[in-house]
């Protein structure tokens, strides 16, 4: 009783939905699950395209072998190695010991180092055609997006595009596969948070995947996780050309990291300053409270970022500091930010913040607001100038 879905006469959809995974690789939370896309193509030789997580689902290869219907699966075409989706690859070569694989060199390299020497390896090369019959996949490599060794495939007859972990998302396929059968606007949150922290590193990668592709006539997307995009795939890849251009919307988070209320106080005050001066999408988040990813999907989401810290042992806020360090790693780009404060004695969290802003190089829309001790109305003058300027610079 697998939920198999047929795509074209040829190509069926044999993912995975994982609703019991708490955290993807072992840090994202997913509380709306994920799900694992491979897919089965029956042709005149017929190709699966990418495995699943092992043990996601214990009757994977179960179903593999029903919708095979008694058939030879004569290739596994790998396009990313990440265990999420080369999990069943041991598994699947011991049940279809002839099977030939497909990947290039980087593929084999990390199929060795996980899974051990293996035979019948058949090795591509950018550009390199596989016939199938009907379908015909040209081998199209896309580094980093999002490791070193992948690569999509694209189904010339049909102008379908194996697109791996590019036009991905959180979120489990509940019901509808395909992007005419679902509720976007459930995904778009999620999509834009698989993007920002898994994908969104490799941003510059990605413009070089669309480049590569800028004169492919796309029908249909099959990522490897989320929605298969039939009716509208121009959708998600303007989406993905957004966000991988840094272009943002017209918003600002705050996000500050408070003990006792003080700098928290603060951030709602010039919260308010920005809604006066204008802005409408404003989210107000504490560090402390609510898990990086979704920080960092905001911040992705929005023009403007304001950032607040107390002081903690001469320093930022520990968790504000890593926060800061993951945005600096991801490498964010073309943001407007503000920054603030307070401290008690000797101060750090201001200080540490403004180090944060000098190596980042984001627009400083104004100059950093500190307070000592708590922040009355005769101290806070500069956080009026701080949101004034924080309006206008996304109002832009
Ligand atoms: Fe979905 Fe990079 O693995």
């Amino acid at each position: 009783m697998y939920c198999r879905q047929k795509i074209t006469e040829r190509l069926f959809w044999t993912g995975v939905n994982d609703r019991r995974k708490e955290l993807f690789e072992n840090i994202w939370p997913i509380p709306y699950g994920v799900s694992y896309n491979s897919y089965l193509i029956k042709d005149d030789k017929c190709a699966l395209m990418d495995t699943v997580e092992t043990g996601s689902d214990r009757y994977y290869l179960d179903w593999i072998e029903e919708c095979l219907d008694g058939r030879e699966l004569d290739y596994l075409v790998i396009h990313h190695m990440e265990l999420d989706h080369a999990g069943e690859i041991e598994n699947l070569i011991a049940r279809y010991p002839d099977v030939k694989i497909i990947g290039n060199s980087k593929t084999f390299k990390v199929l060795d180092a996980y899974f051990g020497k293996r035979d019948n390896l058949c090795e591509v090369k950018d550009g390199d055609m596989l016939d199938l019959g009907y379908h015909k996949l040209k081998f199209v490599f896309t580094p980093w997006v999002h490791w070193p060794e992948t690569m999509m495939s694209y189904d010339i007859t049909d102008g379908i595009l194996f697109s791996g972990d590019a036009f991905g998302m959180f979120g489990t396929l509940d019901g509808g596969v395909f992007d005419d059968q679902v509720d976007f606007s459930f995904y778009e949150d999620e999509m834009r948070r698989y993007y920002s922290n898994i994908v969104g590193k490799y941003s510059s990668m990605v413009q070089k995947a669309f480049a590569k592709l800028a004169d492919v006539n796309i029908n249909t997307i099959c990522p490897l996780h989320g929605i298969v995009w039939r009716k509208n795939p121009s959708k998600v890849i303007s989406l993905y050309d957004k966000w991988s251009r840094y272009e943002a919307e017209e918003g600002v988070v705050v996000i500050y990291a408070s003990m006792y209320g003080n700098t928290a106080q603060m951030a709602d005050y010039i919260a308010h300053q920005v809604s006066k001066a204008g802005v409408q999408k404003i989210r107000v988040y504490d560090v402390s409270k609510t898990h990086m990813s979704y920080l960092i999907n905001d911040i992705w989401r929005y023009k403007g970022v304001i950032l607040g810290s107390c002081a903690y042992n001469m320093q930022m806020f520990p968790l504000m500091e890593s926060l800061t360090r993951e945005l600096e790693h991801m490498g964010v780009k073309n943001k407007n930010l503000g920054i603030f404060g307070t401290y008690s004695w000797n101060g750090g969290g201001v200080k540490n913040l403004k180090e944060f802003a000098s190596r980042i190089g984001w627009h400083m829309v104004a100059d950093p607001v500190e307070v000592h001790g708590r922040p009355t109305q005769e101290k806070i003058a500069g956080c009026d100038i701080l949101a004034q300027a924080m309006a206008e610079a996304v109002k832009k």
